[in-house]
């Protein structure tokens, strides 16, 4: 039997889909998720595809006393994926307290347990938002880390910080410093996937929903860039692949794999694709027209930002392989299950 991994923010979008293949390389998975910004339903929907439902903890991890009666309560656990956390730019832009509290708060109370209850590692999840505008693309783990433009990239770094802080003096544990591109897609079953409240912020779950005709028109925001078409480039990540790199983190720290206490690795695939060429991918993808409009720039968007991987190539032996036309396809399933069950 695998030691038991706890997965806070499990019910969310990139935790739901790495406690599938958590479940799948056969460990046991404790959620802690405090619902705010997910549902219950998605347990039935990881139970779904893998025929195991994890236990649930609806607790918030702010709360060190609700920690505490976890850890006691699951003493098998041996290593922890922290995905829980706020993540909109905007809204942290407006809400700052509240960013600092969730995201760091959190961590430290996760990292306060550890030492006191035998876990043998944390996955954290950061962000390429570390590495703001890049000098030089693609950024490698050895790329600066520029000056966080939001309360929110902010708190990826201070997280980063904390946990090497804590490791270096002593913890007895290790971390995986996840740095993720922009994660996309949801399950290829449509069991789980991307739920935003509200209007989405982030661009695919905007384009399905337009390409669904629940918003009228998907803005391009800024053509004017320098670059080959004027729109912004990112490197879309497929999140089944994202998940799965977890797994190998965990095992990794848990394992005992590696003499570095703490490790860094970008998550991307190495491509950088525009907005335009995405919205050209999802369409010769599924047949299906994006409306859509050229808009202002956004504030504090990045020009352009894509990954060297081959650190997590080479010694996490992990590619990110999903081509982003099946990525994309994915996303769209996942829309339509959606509007077939009736949530949107
Ligand atoms: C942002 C954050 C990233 C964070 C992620 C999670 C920065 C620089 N990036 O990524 O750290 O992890 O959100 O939410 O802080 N776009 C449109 N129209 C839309 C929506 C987006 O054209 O309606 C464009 C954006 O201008 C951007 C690209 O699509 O060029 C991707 O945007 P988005 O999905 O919001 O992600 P990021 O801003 O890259």
């Amino acid at each position: 039997m695998k030691p038991a991994i706890l997965v806070t923010g499990g019910t969310g979008y990139i935790g739901s889909h790495t406690v599938v293949e958590l479940q799948k390389a056969g460990y046991p998975v404790v959620i802690i998720d405090n619902l705010s910004n997910s549902n219950r339903e998605v347990l039935d929907g990881i139970e779904r595809i893998t025929g195991i439902r994890p236990e649930f903890v609806e607790a918030d991890c702010t709360d060190l006393t609700a920690v505490k009666i976890l850890f006691d309560t699951y003493p098998d656990i041996k290593g922890i994926i922290n995905f829980a956390a706020s993540k909109a730019v905007g809204e942290s832009m407006q809400k700052p307290l509240l960013y600092y509290r969730n995201n760091l708060n959190t961590l430290m109370n996760l990292l306060d347990m550890m030492g006191k209850h035998d876990v043998k590692g944390i996955v954290f999840s950061s962000s390429c938002t570390v590495y703001g505008e890049p000098d030089v693309n693609p950024v490698t783990e050895e790329s600066p880390i520029k000056k966080a433009t939001s309360p929110y990239g902010n708190t990826k770094q201070i997280s980063e910080e904390i946990i090497t802080d804590v490791i270096n003096a002593g913890a007895p544990f290790k971390s995986v410093l996840l740095r993720y591109f922009n994660p996309v897609g949801a399950h290829p079953s449509a069991e789980i996937g991307e739920l935003p409240n509200g209007v989405p912020q982030n661009l695919v779950p905007f384009l399905t929903q337009a390409a669904m005709g629940i918003r009228k028109e998907l803005s391009v925001f800024g053509n004017d860039y320098n670059t080959p078409d004027g729109s912004c480039i990112r490197d879309y990540i497929d999140v089944v692949d994202l998940a799965k790199a977890h797994v190998i983190a965990v095992e990794r720290m848990l394992e005992d794999k590696s003499d570095e206490k703490v490790e860094i690795f970008n998550l991307g695939t190495g491509n950088g694709m525009s907005v335009l060429g995405l919205i050209n991918a999802f369409e010769r993808a599924t047949g299906v027209k994006v409306p859509h409009k050229i808009a202002p720039r956004r504030a504090g968007d990045i020009e352009k930002v894509w990954a060297n991987p081959e650190r997590a190539n080479n010694v996490l032996g992990w590619v990110a392989s999903t081509p982003i036309e099946e990525t994309l396809r994915n996303a769209w399933t996942w829309q339509c299950k959606l509007r077939e069950r009736g949530v949107m």
